[in-house]
Protein backbone atom coordinates (compact mmCIF):
# COMPACT_ATOMS: atom_id res chain seq x y z
CA UNK A 1 0.00 0.00 0.00
CA UNK A 2 0.82 3.67 -0.96
CA UNK A 3 1.84 5.45 1.84
CA UNK A 4 0.40 8.95 2.12
CA UNK A 5 2.62 11.39 3.76
CA UNK A 6 1.45 13.74 6.29
CA UNK A 7 1.19 16.69 3.80
CA UNK A 8 0.36 19.20 7.04
CA UNK A 9 3.80 18.36 7.88
CA UNK A 10 5.78 18.00 5.03
CA UNK A 11 4.14 21.11 3.10
CA UNK A 12 6.16 23.83 5.83
CA UNK A 13 9.26 21.82 5.06
CA UNK A 14 9.03 22.21 1.52
CA UNK A 15 7.70 25.59 1.77
CA UNK A 16 10.97 26.34 4.19
CA UNK A 17 13.31 24.43 1.89
CA UNK A 18 12.41 25.95 -1.49
CA UNK A 19 12.87 29.42 0.71
CA UNK A 20 16.34 28.21 2.17
CA UNK A 21 17.45 27.04 -1.68
CA UNK A 22 16.18 29.76 -3.00
CA UNK A 23 18.20 32.17 -0.88
CA UNK A 24 21.18 30.11 -1.16
CA UNK A 25 21.06 30.83 -4.96
CA UNK A 26 20.35 34.08 -4.52
CA UNK A 27 23.59 34.02 -2.71
CA UNK A 28 25.70 31.80 -4.55
CA UNK A 29 24.62 33.11 -8.36
CA UNK A 30 24.74 36.99 -7.14
CA UNK A 31 20.92 36.85 -7.85
CA UNK A 32 20.79 35.49 -11.49
CA UNK A 33 17.21 34.55 -10.86
CA UNK A 34 14.79 36.96 -13.19
CA UNK A 35 14.72 40.63 -12.04
CA UNK A 36 11.07 40.42 -10.79
CA UNK A 37 11.69 37.52 -9.01
CA UNK A 38 14.64 38.56 -7.08
CA UNK A 39 12.88 42.31 -6.16
CA UNK A 40 10.05 40.68 -5.26
CA UNK A 41 12.29 38.26 -2.69
CA UNK A 42 14.04 41.51 -1.59
CA UNK A 43 11.24 43.72 -1.08
CA UNK A 44 9.58 41.16 1.10
CA UNK A 45 12.65 40.45 3.48
CA UNK A 46 15.72 40.81 2.37
CA UNK A 47 16.27 44.42 1.57
CA UNK A 48 17.61 45.34 5.38
CA UNK A 49 20.07 42.08 5.26
CA UNK A 50 22.32 44.07 2.73
CA UNK A 51 25.06 45.46 5.13
CA UNK A 52 25.79 48.18 2.51
CA UNK A 53 22.51 49.77 1.93
CA UNK A 54 22.75 51.89 5.05
CA UNK A 55 26.92 52.60 5.92
CA UNK A 56 29.02 55.11 6.58
CA UNK A 57 31.74 54.77 5.09
CA UNK A 58 35.23 56.29 5.22
CA UNK A 59 37.91 57.06 2.56
CA UNK A 60 41.42 57.17 3.25
CA UNK A 61 45.22 56.45 2.37
CA UNK A 62 47.17 54.75 4.55
CA UNK A 63 50.44 56.99 3.74
CA UNK A 64 48.12 59.91 4.71
CA UNK A 65 46.83 59.05 8.22
CA UNK A 66 48.95 57.70 10.97
CA UNK A 67 52.73 57.37 10.88
CA UNK A 68 53.47 54.72 13.76
CA UNK A 69 57.02 54.04 12.99
CA UNK A 70 58.78 57.73 12.92
CA UNK A 71 59.42 57.27 8.91
CA UNK A 72 57.28 60.13 7.60
CA UNK A 73 54.72 57.96 5.61
CA UNK A 74 51.53 56.91 7.25
CA UNK A 75 51.16 53.04 7.74
CA UNK A 76 49.12 50.18 8.48
CA UNK A 77 49.88 49.66 12.55
CA UNK A 78 49.58 54.15 12.77
CA UNK A 79 45.94 53.22 11.38
CA UNK A 80 45.33 50.60 13.56
CA UNK A 81 46.39 52.68 16.67
CA UNK A 82 43.24 55.16 15.21
CA UNK A 83 40.42 52.79 14.80
CA UNK A 84 39.09 53.64 18.20
CA UNK A 85 38.93 56.88 17.11
CA UNK A 86 36.56 55.50 13.82
CA UNK A 87 34.83 53.51 15.71
CA UNK A 88 34.13 56.21 18.54
CA UNK A 89 32.85 58.65 14.98
CA UNK A 90 30.72 55.83 13.95
CA UNK A 91 32.42 54.47 10.82
CA UNK A 92 30.91 50.77 9.75
CA UNK A 93 33.29 50.46 6.30
CA UNK A 94 37.18 51.64 5.62
CA UNK A 95 37.63 52.34 2.25
CA UNK A 96 41.50 52.11 1.50
CA UNK A 97 43.55 53.91 -1.59
CA UNK A 98 45.54 51.55 -3.15
CA UNK A 99 48.30 50.22 -0.66
CA UNK A 100 50.11 47.63 -2.47
CA UNK A 101 53.46 48.07 -4.01
CA UNK A 102 53.58 50.92 -7.10
CA UNK A 103 56.06 53.26 -7.81
CA UNK A 104 53.62 56.04 -7.22
CA UNK A 105 53.65 57.95 -10.17
CA UNK A 106 49.60 58.21 -9.48
CA UNK A 107 49.84 57.93 -5.91
CA UNK A 108 49.51 54.13 -6.15
CA UNK A 109 46.62 53.81 -8.99
CA UNK A 110 49.35 52.74 -10.71
CA UNK A 111 49.76 49.19 -9.50
CA UNK A 112 53.27 47.34 -9.65
CA UNK A 113 52.28 43.95 -7.73
CA UNK A 114 48.44 43.30 -6.82
CA UNK A 115 49.42 40.58 -4.71
CA UNK A 116 51.40 42.60 -1.94
CA UNK A 117 51.50 45.77 0.76
CA UNK A 118 53.58 48.24 -0.27
CA UNK A 119 56.55 47.77 2.08
CA UNK A 120 56.64 51.30 3.17
CA UNK A 121 53.33 51.04 4.70
CA UNK A 122 54.13 47.97 6.56
CA UNK A 123 54.37 44.01 5.96
CA UNK A 124 51.58 41.51 4.88
CA UNK A 125 51.34 40.94 8.98
CA UNK A 126 50.92 44.43 9.99
CA UNK A 127 47.97 44.28 7.23
CA UNK A 128 46.60 41.55 8.48
CA UNK A 129 46.29 43.08 12.01
CA UNK A 130 44.89 45.67 10.65
CA UNK A 131 41.89 43.82 9.40
CA UNK A 132 41.87 41.55 12.44
CA UNK A 133 41.20 45.13 14.80
CA UNK A 134 38.86 46.40 12.65
CA UNK A 135 36.65 43.29 12.33
CA UNK A 136 36.87 43.63 16.46
CA UNK A 137 35.32 46.77 16.27
CA UNK A 138 32.65 45.95 13.63
CA UNK A 139 34.50 47.93 10.91
CA UNK A 140 34.62 46.20 7.48
CA UNK A 141 37.29 46.83 4.68
CA UNK A 142 36.69 47.91 1.70
CA UNK A 143 39.71 48.51 -0.76
CA UNK A 144 40.43 49.81 -4.46
CA UNK A 145 40.82 47.29 -7.04
CA UNK A 146 42.70 49.16 -9.96
CA UNK A 147 42.23 46.42 -12.59
CA UNK A 148 42.12 48.61 -15.49
CA UNK A 149 45.47 48.63 -15.75
CA UNK A 150 49.36 48.69 -14.67
CA UNK A 151 51.99 50.52 -13.50
CA UNK A 152 54.76 49.90 -16.68
CA UNK A 153 56.67 48.66 -13.96
CA UNK A 154 54.53 46.03 -13.69
CA UNK A 155 56.38 42.67 -14.27
CA UNK A 156 53.08 41.77 -16.87
CA UNK A 157 54.06 45.24 -18.79
CA UNK A 158 57.69 44.23 -18.53
CA UNK A 159 57.47 40.64 -20.17
CA UNK A 160 55.21 42.26 -22.47
CA UNK A 161 56.98 44.70 -24.49
CA UNK A 162 60.17 42.30 -24.53
CA UNK A 163 58.66 39.76 -26.93
CA UNK A 164 55.33 39.32 -28.78
CA UNK A 165 55.43 35.79 -28.01
CA UNK A 166 55.16 36.18 -24.11
CA UNK A 167 52.05 35.25 -23.05
CA UNK A 168 51.74 38.85 -21.28
CA UNK A 169 51.94 40.28 -24.60
CA UNK A 170 48.21 40.26 -25.36
CA UNK A 171 47.39 41.31 -21.77
CA UNK A 172 48.09 44.57 -23.02
CA UNK A 173 46.68 46.51 -26.10
CA UNK A 174 49.15 47.03 -28.76
CA UNK A 175 48.94 48.64 -32.30
CA UNK A 176 51.76 48.82 -34.46
CA UNK A 177 51.32 52.22 -36.42
CA UNK A 178 49.83 55.79 -34.38
CA UNK A 179 45.74 55.08 -34.35
CA UNK A 180 44.49 58.65 -36.07
CA UNK A 181 42.60 59.31 -32.79
CA UNK A 182 45.40 59.24 -30.77
CA UNK A 183 44.13 62.10 -28.52
CA UNK A 184 41.26 61.40 -28.32
CA UNK A 185 39.34 60.35 -24.86
CA UNK A 186 42.17 61.47 -22.55
CA UNK A 187 41.11 61.50 -18.78
CA UNK A 188 43.39 64.18 -17.77
CA UNK A 189 43.92 66.93 -20.42
CA UNK A 190 46.74 69.21 -19.88
CA UNK A 191 48.29 66.16 -18.03
CA UNK A 192 48.27 63.69 -20.59
CA UNK A 193 49.29 63.88 -24.35
CA UNK A 194 47.63 60.79 -25.92
CA UNK A 195 46.23 57.52 -25.07
CA UNK A 196 48.51 55.65 -27.44
CA UNK A 197 52.19 55.99 -26.84
CA UNK A 198 55.17 54.25 -28.32
CA UNK A 199 56.86 51.86 -26.09
CA UNK A 200 60.40 51.82 -27.19
CA UNK A 201 61.28 48.44 -26.29
CA UNK A 202 58.69 46.62 -28.29
CA UNK A 203 58.49 49.85 -30.77
CA UNK A 204 54.74 49.45 -30.73
CA UNK A 205 52.21 51.91 -29.60
CA UNK A 206 49.93 50.77 -26.59
CA UNK A 207 46.91 52.06 -25.22
CA UNK A 208 46.39 53.58 -22.07
CA UNK A 209 43.31 55.42 -21.00
CA UNK A 210 44.96 57.27 -18.11
CA UNK A 211 48.42 58.53 -17.86
CA UNK A 212 51.44 57.34 -20.23
CA UNK A 213 52.99 54.93 -17.52
CA UNK A 214 49.12 53.05 -16.95
CA UNK A 215 49.06 50.76 -20.14
CA UNK A 216 45.33 49.27 -20.20
CA UNK A 217 44.63 45.76 -19.52
CA UNK A 218 43.41 43.54 -22.27
CA UNK A 219 40.05 42.14 -21.10
CA UNK A 220 39.14 40.67 -24.24
CA UNK A 221 41.47 38.06 -23.35
CA UNK A 222 40.16 35.15 -20.88
CA UNK A 223 43.77 35.19 -19.00
CA UNK A 224 43.38 38.43 -17.98
CA UNK A 225 39.74 38.06 -16.44
CA UNK A 226 40.89 35.07 -14.89
CA UNK A 227 43.97 36.84 -13.05
CA UNK A 228 41.62 39.86 -12.09
CA UNK A 229 39.34 36.91 -10.81
CA UNK A 230 42.50 35.98 -8.68
CA UNK A 231 43.07 39.46 -7.27
CA UNK A 232 39.55 39.16 -5.82
CA UNK A 233 39.90 35.79 -4.33
CA UNK A 234 43.35 36.67 -2.83
CA UNK A 235 42.17 40.04 -1.34
CA UNK A 236 38.85 38.33 0.16
CA UNK A 237 40.77 35.44 1.39
CA UNK A 238 43.20 38.26 3.51
CA UNK A 239 39.63 39.50 5.08
CA UNK A 240 38.34 42.49 2.75
CA UNK A 241 34.33 42.70 2.67
CA UNK A 242 34.75 44.54 -0.53
CA UNK A 243 36.00 46.40 -3.46
CA UNK A 244 35.95 50.14 -4.90
CA UNK A 245 36.08 49.16 -8.46
CA UNK A 246 38.22 52.08 -10.16
CA UNK A 247 37.37 53.21 -13.57
CA UNK A 248 34.53 50.84 -13.88
CA UNK A 249 33.12 51.83 -17.66
CA UNK A 250 36.62 52.13 -18.91
CA UNK A 251 37.71 48.57 -17.79
CA UNK A 252 34.38 47.34 -20.14
CA UNK A 253 35.06 48.47 -23.36
CA UNK A 254 35.17 46.22 -25.61
CA UNK A 255 37.51 45.95 -27.84
CA UNK A 256 39.47 49.26 -25.72
CA UNK A 257 40.38 52.24 -27.56
CA UNK A 258 38.26 55.03 -28.24
CA UNK A 259 38.87 54.56 -32.49
CA UNK A 260 36.86 51.42 -32.15
CA UNK A 261 33.45 52.89 -31.37
CA UNK A 262 33.80 50.27 -28.77
CA UNK A 263 31.03 47.83 -27.22
CA UNK A 264 30.67 47.88 -23.42
CA UNK A 265 30.69 44.86 -22.23
CA UNK A 266 27.98 44.65 -18.40
CA UNK A 267 27.93 41.23 -18.15
CA UNK A 268 31.58 41.23 -17.37
CA UNK A 269 30.32 43.13 -14.23
CA UNK A 270 27.80 40.41 -13.16
CA UNK A 271 30.44 37.77 -14.06
CA UNK A 272 32.91 39.38 -11.88
CA UNK A 273 30.20 40.17 -9.01
CA UNK A 274 29.33 36.19 -8.74
CA UNK A 275 32.82 35.23 -9.14
CA UNK A 276 33.05 37.39 -5.82
CA UNK A 277 29.96 36.44 -3.89
CA UNK A 278 31.15 32.31 -5.07
CA UNK A 279 33.56 33.35 -2.33
CA UNK A 280 32.08 35.43 0.37
CA UNK A 281 28.46 35.77 0.28
CA UNK A 282 27.82 39.66 1.52
CA UNK A 283 30.97 40.80 -0.54
CA UNK A 284 30.26 44.47 -2.36
CA UNK A 285 31.78 45.93 -5.42
CA UNK A 286 31.30 49.70 -5.74
CA UNK A 287 31.98 51.02 -8.72
CA UNK A 288 33.78 53.99 -9.30
CA UNK A 289 31.58 54.95 -12.84
CA UNK A 290 29.97 58.39 -13.65
CA UNK A 291 27.89 57.67 -16.08
CA UNK A 292 24.51 59.16 -17.34
CA UNK A 293 20.94 57.72 -15.72
CA UNK A 294 19.93 55.93 -18.61
CA UNK A 295 23.27 54.03 -18.03
CA UNK A 296 22.31 53.22 -14.14
CA UNK A 297 20.57 49.96 -15.15
CA UNK A 298 23.25 48.25 -17.26
CA UNK A 299 25.77 48.44 -14.51
CA UNK A 300 23.53 47.21 -11.50
CA UNK A 301 21.94 44.70 -13.68
CA UNK A 302 18.07 45.03 -14.36
CA UNK A 303 17.21 42.66 -11.19
CA UNK A 304 20.71 43.97 -9.65
CA UNK A 305 22.50 41.14 -10.30
CA UNK A 306 25.34 43.92 -11.72
CA UNK A 307 27.60 45.33 -8.93
CA UNK A 308 25.72 45.99 -5.89
CA UNK A 309 26.87 49.95 -5.59
CA UNK A 310 28.31 53.14 -7.84
CA UNK A 311 29.49 56.50 -6.46
CA UNK A 312 26.58 58.88 -7.80
CA UNK A 313 28.65 61.03 -9.42
CA UNK A 314 25.64 62.47 -11.43
CA UNK A 315 23.73 64.21 -8.61
CA UNK A 316 27.14 64.99 -7.02
CA UNK A 317 27.59 67.36 -10.31
CA UNK A 318 24.10 68.86 -9.34
CA UNK A 319 24.21 68.80 -5.93
CA UNK A 320 27.93 71.19 -5.96
CA UNK A 321 25.81 73.53 -8.25
CA UNK A 322 22.95 73.84 -5.80
CA UNK A 323 25.58 74.79 -3.12
CA UNK A 324 27.08 77.06 -5.14
CA UNK A 325 24.11 79.06 -6.88
CA UNK A 326 21.54 78.27 -4.58
CA UNK A 327 19.50 76.97 -7.35
CA UNK A 328 17.45 73.53 -6.64
CA UNK A 329 15.62 72.80 -9.50
CA UNK A 330 18.29 70.96 -11.39
CA UNK A 331 19.53 68.76 -8.55
CA UNK A 332 15.81 67.91 -7.61
CA UNK A 333 15.56 66.89 -11.56
CA UNK A 334 18.90 64.66 -10.63
CA UNK A 335 17.57 62.99 -7.77
CA UNK A 336 14.37 61.81 -9.55
CA UNK A 337 16.38 60.94 -12.40
CA UNK A 338 18.68 58.52 -10.49
CA UNK A 339 15.69 57.31 -7.84
CA UNK A 340 14.90 54.13 -9.59
CA UNK A 341 16.93 51.15 -8.78
CA UNK A 342 16.56 47.61 -7.49
CA UNK A 343 16.28 46.48 -4.00
CA UNK A 344 19.88 44.87 -3.68
CA UNK A 345 21.67 47.70 -5.21
CA UNK A 346 22.46 51.03 -3.87
CA UNK A 347 24.02 54.82 -4.56
CA UNK A 348 26.95 55.71 -2.78
CA UNK A 349 26.87 59.84 -2.05
CA UNK A 350 29.50 61.75 -1.18
CA UNK A 351 30.85 65.35 -0.95
CA UNK A 352 34.50 64.89 -1.53
CA UNK A 353 36.72 62.11 -2.61
CA UNK A 354 40.61 61.86 -3.34
CA UNK A 355 39.95 63.36 -7.12
CA UNK A 356 39.24 66.99 -8.22
CA UNK A 357 35.30 67.71 -8.28
CA UNK A 358 34.04 66.43 -11.41
CA UNK A 359 31.83 69.23 -12.85
CA UNK A 360 31.90 67.88 -16.44
CA UNK A 361 27.92 66.99 -16.98
CA UNK A 362 27.26 70.72 -15.63
CA UNK A 363 26.27 73.37 -18.59
CA UNK A 364 29.57 75.35 -19.51
CA UNK A 365 27.45 78.07 -18.17
CA UNK A 366 26.57 76.03 -14.75
CA UNK A 367 30.02 75.20 -14.23
CA UNK A 368 31.52 78.72 -14.20
CA UNK A 369 28.86 79.26 -12.19
CA UNK A 370 30.63 76.54 -9.27
CA UNK A 371 33.97 77.56 -10.24
CA UNK A 372 33.13 81.24 -9.92
CA UNK A 373 32.09 80.52 -6.43
CA UNK A 374 34.06 78.03 -5.35
CA UNK A 375 37.06 77.88 -7.69
CA UNK A 376 37.64 81.20 -9.41
CA UNK A 377 41.74 80.75 -9.66
CA UNK A 378 42.87 78.23 -12.29
CA UNK A 379 45.15 76.92 -10.19
CA UNK A 380 42.36 76.22 -7.80
CA UNK A 381 40.55 74.03 -11.30
CA UNK A 382 41.62 71.06 -13.05
CA UNK A 383 41.56 69.03 -16.13
CA UNK A 384 39.28 71.68 -17.64
CA UNK A 385 36.23 70.11 -15.35
CA UNK A 386 36.90 69.95 -11.86
CA UNK A 387 38.09 71.88 -8.93
CA UNK A 388 40.75 70.52 -6.65
CA UNK A 389 39.84 71.82 -3.36
CA UNK A 390 38.46 70.26 0.17
CA UNK A 391 35.19 71.24 0.94
CA UNK A 392 35.82 73.48 3.76
CA UNK A 393 38.08 75.73 1.33
CA UNK A 394 35.65 75.70 -1.43
CA UNK A 395 32.56 77.37 1.29
CA UNK A 396 35.11 79.51 2.75
CA UNK A 397 35.03 78.03 5.92
CA UNK A 398 31.69 78.94 6.81
CA UNK A 399 30.53 76.21 9.54
CA UNK A 400 26.93 77.17 8.71
CA UNK A 401 27.41 76.54 4.90
CA UNK A 402 29.68 73.00 6.09
CA UNK A 403 26.67 71.81 8.49
CA UNK A 404 24.24 72.05 5.42
CA UNK A 405 26.13 70.36 2.73
CA UNK A 406 27.02 67.32 5.57
CA UNK A 407 23.34 67.35 6.97
CA UNK A 408 22.41 66.84 3.11
CA UNK A 409 24.73 64.04 2.41
CA UNK A 410 23.71 62.19 5.43
CA UNK A 411 20.07 62.50 4.18
CA UNK A 412 20.65 61.61 0.83
CA UNK A 413 19.14 58.20 -0.34
CA UNK A 414 22.03 56.13 -0.03
CA UNK A 415 24.88 55.08 1.74
CA UNK A 416 27.40 58.25 2.86
CA UNK A 417 31.28 58.21 1.91
CA UNK A 418 32.84 60.54 3.78
CA UNK A 419 36.61 61.65 3.37
CA UNK A 420 39.54 61.54 5.88
CA UNK A 421 39.72 64.96 7.55
CA UNK A 422 36.51 66.04 6.38
CA UNK A 423 34.99 66.08 9.96
CA UNK A 424 37.40 68.00 10.96
CA UNK A 425 37.07 70.49 8.17
CA UNK A 426 40.55 70.29 6.96
CA UNK A 427 41.67 72.07 4.10
CA UNK A 428 43.71 71.69 1.21
CA UNK A 429 47.42 72.51 0.11
CA UNK A 430 47.25 74.23 -3.45
CA UNK A 431 50.95 74.16 -3.84
CA UNK A 432 51.19 70.12 -4.17
CA UNK A 433 50.51 69.50 -8.05
CA UNK A 434 47.32 67.82 -9.53
CA UNK A 435 44.53 66.21 -7.24
CA UNK A 436 47.72 65.81 -3.78
CA UNK A 437 46.50 68.92 -2.71
CA UNK A 438 43.51 67.19 -0.67
CA UNK A 439 45.75 64.15 0.06
CA UNK A 440 47.67 66.17 2.97
CA UNK A 441 48.64 64.35 6.10
CA UNK A 442 45.48 63.54 9.20
CA UNK A 443 45.87 66.49 11.61
CA UNK A 444 45.49 64.56 15.00
CA UNK A 445 47.27 66.86 17.38
CA UNK A 446 49.11 70.55 17.63
CA UNK A 447 52.08 68.67 17.94
CA UNK A 448 54.67 69.25 15.40
CA UNK A 449 53.70 67.91 12.05
CA UNK A 450 50.06 67.66 13.20
CA UNK A 451 50.72 64.21 15.68
CA UNK A 452 51.08 62.83 12.29
CA UNK A 453 54.04 61.51 12.45
CA UNK A 454 57.74 61.76 14.89
CA UNK A 455 59.64 62.30 11.93
CA UNK A 456 60.97 65.82 11.05
CA UNK A 457 59.51 66.18 8.16
CA UNK A 458 56.14 64.24 6.93
CA UNK A 459 56.53 62.55 3.42
CA UNK A 460 53.78 65.14 2.23
CA UNK A 461 53.70 68.84 4.17
CA UNK A 462 51.26 69.36 6.58
CA UNK A 463 49.26 72.09 6.45
CA UNK A 464 50.59 74.75 8.32
CA UNK A 465 49.08 78.13 7.20
CA UNK A 466 46.00 79.70 6.81
CA UNK A 467 42.52 79.06 9.16
CA UNK A 468 43.40 75.27 7.64
CA UNK A 469 46.30 75.47 9.97
CA UNK A 470 46.94 71.81 12.10
CA UNK A 471 47.61 74.31 15.06
CA UNK A 472 43.92 75.59 15.15
CA UNK A 473 42.37 72.48 13.13
CA UNK A 474 43.15 68.89 14.77
CA UNK A 475 41.63 66.06 16.57
CA UNK A 476 42.65 66.44 19.70
CA UNK A 477 41.16 69.91 19.79
CA UNK A 478 37.88 68.85 18.18
CA UNK A 479 37.57 66.28 20.60
CA UNK A 480 37.51 68.01 23.84
CA UNK A 481 35.17 70.60 22.53
CA UNK A 482 31.21 69.76 22.04
CA UNK A 483 30.71 72.01 19.69
CA UNK A 484 33.39 71.40 17.58
CA UNK A 485 33.09 70.02 13.34
CA UNK A 486 34.07 66.61 14.87
CA UNK A 487 31.36 66.43 17.69
CA UNK A 488 28.60 67.72 15.36
CA UNK A 489 29.44 64.99 12.97
CA UNK A 490 29.98 62.76 15.47
CA UNK A 491 26.10 63.50 16.44
CA UNK A 492 25.08 63.27 13.19
CA UNK A 493 26.29 60.07 12.21
CA UNK A 494 24.10 58.82 15.10
CA UNK A 495 21.10 60.42 13.78
CA UNK A 496 21.40 59.10 10.41
CA UNK A 497 21.88 55.77 12.02
CA UNK A 498 18.82 56.08 14.32
CA UNK A 499 16.75 56.72 10.55
CA UNK A 500 17.31 53.75 8.71
CA UNK A 501 14.29 54.37 6.01
CA UNK A 502 17.23 56.60 4.47
CA UNK A 503 19.11 53.91 3.47
CA UNK A 504 16.02 51.69 2.71
CA UNK A 505 12.71 53.35 1.90
CA UNK A 506 11.06 54.89 -0.75
CA UNK A 507 11.38 58.74 -0.78
CA UNK A 508 9.81 61.93 -2.07
CA UNK A 509 10.76 65.08 -2.73
CA UNK A 510 7.94 67.63 -1.12
CA UNK A 511 6.70 70.79 -1.92
CA UNK A 512 7.91 72.89 0.83
CA UNK A 513 6.41 75.95 -0.40
CA UNK A 514 9.99 77.95 -0.65
CA UNK A 515 11.94 77.72 -3.27
CA UNK A 516 15.30 77.55 -1.90
CA UNK A 517 13.98 74.32 0.68
CA UNK A 518 14.32 70.81 -0.28
CA UNK A 519 12.21 68.53 1.77
CA UNK A 520 12.53 64.93 1.59
CA UNK A 521 10.56 62.40 3.11
CA UNK A 522 11.32 58.65 3.54
CA UNK A 523 9.25 55.89 4.28
CA UNK A 524 9.74 52.42 5.22
CA UNK A 525 7.72 49.38 7.29
CA UNK A 526 5.60 51.84 8.43
CA UNK A 527 8.00 54.26 9.69
CA UNK A 528 9.08 57.88 8.71
CA UNK A 529 11.07 60.93 8.42
CA UNK A 530 11.36 64.07 6.92
CA UNK A 531 14.14 66.25 6.24
CA UNK A 532 14.13 69.46 5.26
CA UNK A 533 17.25 71.39 4.20
CA UNK A 534 17.55 75.38 2.92
CA UNK A 535 20.31 76.26 0.50
CA UNK A 536 19.73 80.11 0.92
CA UNK A 537 21.58 82.05 3.30
CA UNK A 538 18.61 83.79 4.44
CA UNK A 539 16.35 82.51 6.27
CA UNK A 540 13.06 80.41 4.73
CA UNK A 541 9.52 79.41 5.64
CA UNK A 542 8.31 76.66 4.22
CA UNK A 543 4.78 75.53 4.28
CA UNK A 544 3.95 71.94 3.10
CA UNK A 545 1.80 68.62 3.64
CA UNK A 546 3.11 65.41 4.80
CA UNK A 547 0.46 62.28 3.98
CA UNK A 548 -0.61 60.51 7.04
CA UNK A 549 1.35 62.86 9.78
CA UNK A 550 -0.14 63.97 12.91
CA UNK A 551 3.03 65.69 14.25
CA UNK A 552 6.40 65.92 13.15
CA UNK A 553 8.91 64.94 16.00
CA UNK A 554 12.46 67.31 15.98
CA UNK A 555 15.20 64.91 16.19
CA UNK A 556 17.46 68.01 16.51
CA UNK A 557 16.25 70.76 18.50
CA UNK A 558 12.99 69.68 20.66
CA UNK A 559 10.89 71.94 18.55
CA UNK A 560 7.85 69.46 17.38
CA UNK A 561 5.47 70.40 14.74
CA UNK A 562 1.41 70.19 14.62
CA UNK A 563 0.08 70.64 11.44
CA UNK A 564 -2.14 74.58 11.07
CA UNK A 565 -5.42 73.37 8.51
CA UNK A 566 -3.43 70.12 7.45
CA UNK A 567 -0.09 72.14 6.51
CA UNK A 568 3.08 72.24 8.62
CA UNK A 569 5.05 75.15 8.40
CA UNK A 570 8.44 75.12 9.69
CA UNK A 571 11.20 78.49 9.47
CA UNK A 572 14.37 77.48 9.02
CA UNK A 573 17.59 79.84 9.46
CA UNK A 574 19.68 80.26 6.51
CA UNK A 575 21.21 77.37 5.96
CA UNK A 576 19.54 75.49 8.35
CA UNK A 577 18.61 72.28 8.21
CA UNK A 578 15.62 70.20 10.10
CA UNK A 579 15.38 66.47 11.16
CA UNK A 580 11.92 65.29 11.79
CA UNK A 581 10.50 62.19 12.29
CA UNK A 582 6.93 61.25 11.63
CA UNK A 583 4.27 60.37 14.46
CA UNK A 584 6.64 58.01 17.02
CA UNK A 585 9.65 59.77 17.96
CA UNK A 586 11.21 56.47 19.35
CA UNK A 587 9.40 54.41 16.57
CA UNK A 588 8.88 50.77 17.99
C1 LIG B 1 40.25 56.93 -10.82
C2 LIG B 1 40.88 57.28 -9.51
O1 LIG B 1 39.91 57.80 -8.64
C3 LIG B 1 42.00 58.25 -9.79
O2 LIG B 1 42.54 58.75 -8.60
C4 LIG B 1 43.04 57.58 -10.65
O3 LIG B 1 44.02 58.52 -11.03
C5 LIG B 1 42.44 56.98 -11.91
N1 LIG B 1 41.21 56.27 -11.66
C6 LIG B 1 43.39 56.02 -12.55
O4 LIG B 1 43.46 54.85 -11.78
Amino acid sequence: MTKIPNLSFTMPVIMLCTRSFMLLITFLTGFSMSGLAQDKLASVDLKNHFWYKNAVIYNLEVSAFKDSDGDGRGDFTGLTQKLDYLSALGVDAIWLAPFQPSPGQDDGYDVADFYAVDKRLGTGGDFAEFVNQAQIRGIRVIMDLVINHTSTQHQWFQEARKSKTSKYHDWYIWSDKLPKDYKVGMVFPGYQEAVWSMDSVSGQYYYHRFYQFQPDLNYANPEVVREAQKIIGFWLNQGISGFRLDAVPFIIEIPKGPGNNPKLDYKFLTDIRQFAQSRKADVVILGEANVVPEENLNYFGKGGEGIQMMFNFYVNQFLFYALASGKLEPFKKALVETQIIPDASQWAHFLRNHDEVDLGRLTEKQRNEVFEKFGPDKNMQLYDRGIRRRLSTMLGNDRKHIELAYSLLFSLPGTAVIRYGDELGMGDDLRLQERISVRTPMQWTSDKNAGFTTADTAFRPVIDFGEHDYKKINVAAQTRDSSSLLSWTTTLIRMRKACPEIGLGDYTVLDTGSPDVLGLRYEHNGKSVVILHNFSDQPQQTNFSVKGADILYDLINNDDKKPVAGKYNVSLKGYGYQWFRVNQLIPN
